[in-house]
C-alpha cells in the first residue's frame, strides 16, 4: 500500500489510464470495463481495475496540476510496478486553428513549472512523451480512423490569470494548447525510465471563448477513451 493509493500490490494493471477527474475514472470503469474492482478510494481519488476485451487495465484519477499528478504517477510507477500511464484529459486551445472536440497527442509539454528541476534535477523546460506509447496511439488512431494531431502543449500551474496575453513559455515553444499535468507526468516517467503519453480533447478555444458544454462532454470524450483503451491492450 502506498501513501496515497490504498490498493494492494498486484491490484493495479501494468497500464493505467489517468483522467484528471475521479468521476471520469468511474465513468470509464462503469461503461467500458468488465469484472471491475474498486482498488483505492483514498481522498475520493478512485482507482479501478477491470478487463477491456479480456485484458487487464486500470483507470484512476490524477487530480489537477503537476503536484497532484506528480504524486499519483510516481506511486503507480514505483509502488505498483506500472509500466505505462496514458493521461486522458482536456485542454484549452491557444489558437482558433484548433476546434473543440479535436484530439491531440502530446509530443512535448513545455512548462514554467519547477517540478522537473526540483524533483529530479531535470533542467529542461520542454519535456518529451516517454517510451513508445505516443507511437502506439498514433498507430491505433489510424486503425480506428480517428484523426489525432501530434502537438506541443503548455502545462500550466495557473488556470485563472490577470493577463489575457499568451504566456511567455507558450509563445517561446509555439504551444497550441494548455493543460495542467503532462509536464510532471513526463518528468516522472523520464526519471524512472517508464512509458508515459498524454492525449487531450480540446474542450475550449481561448481566443474565441467557444467551449464544449458539460452535457456534451461525455459524448465528446468517448473517442479519446476508446483510443486509450485500444492502445492499452496492444
Ligand atoms: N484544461 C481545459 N481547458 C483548460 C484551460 N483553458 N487552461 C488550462 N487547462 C485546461
Amino acid at each position: 500500500m502506498s501513501v496515497h493509493i490504498a490498493a494492494k500490490k498486484g491490484e493495479i494493471a501494468k497500464t493505467v489510464l489517468q483522467p484528471g477527474d475521479p468521476l471520469r475514472a468511474k465513468y470509464i470503469a462503469d461503461h467500458f470495463l468488465t469484472e471491475v474492482k474498486l482498488v483505492s478510494q483514498t481522498r475520493n481519488i478512485f482507482y479501478f481495475t477491470g478487463l477491456y476485451k479480456g485484458k487487464e487495465v486500470s483507470v484512476g484519477a490524477s487530480g489537477m496540476g503537476c503536484a497532484s499528478i506528480g504524486i499519483y504517477s510516481y506511486e503507480l510507477f514505483t509502488e505498483f510496478d506500472v509500466d505505462t500511464i496514458i493521461r486522458i484529459g482536456t485542454c484549452g486551445a491557444y489558437t482558433d486553428e484548433l476546434k473543440v472536440f479535436d484530439l491531440l497527442n502530446v509530443e512535448f509539454a513545455a512548462s514554467e513549472s519547477t517540478y522537473a528541476k526540483f524533483a529530479w534535477e531535470i533542467e529542461d523546460e520542454k519535456l518529451k512523451h516517454q517510451g513508445n506509447t505516443f507511437d502506439l496511439l498514433n498507430q491505433t488512431s489510424k486503425d480506428l480512423s480517428l484523426e489525432i494531431k501530434p502537438t506541443t502543449i503548455h502545462t500550466s500551474d495557473i488556470f485563472y490569470r490577470k493577463s489575457q496575453d499568451l504566456p511567455a513559455i507558450a509563445a517561446k515553444y509555439n504551444c497550441a494548447a494548455v493543460e495542467m499535468e503532462a509536464f510532471a507526468l513526463f518528468a516522472n516517467a523520464q526519471h524512472l525510465g517508464k512509458n508515459a503519453a498524454t492525449i487531450l480533447t480540446v474542450s475550449d478555444i481561448i481566443p474565441t471563448g467557444d467551449y464544449i458544454s458539460a452535457d456534451q462532454r461525455e459524448k465528446a470524450l468517448k473517442p479519446m477513451i476508446e483510443l486509450a483503451l485500444e492502445t492499452a491492450i496492444k
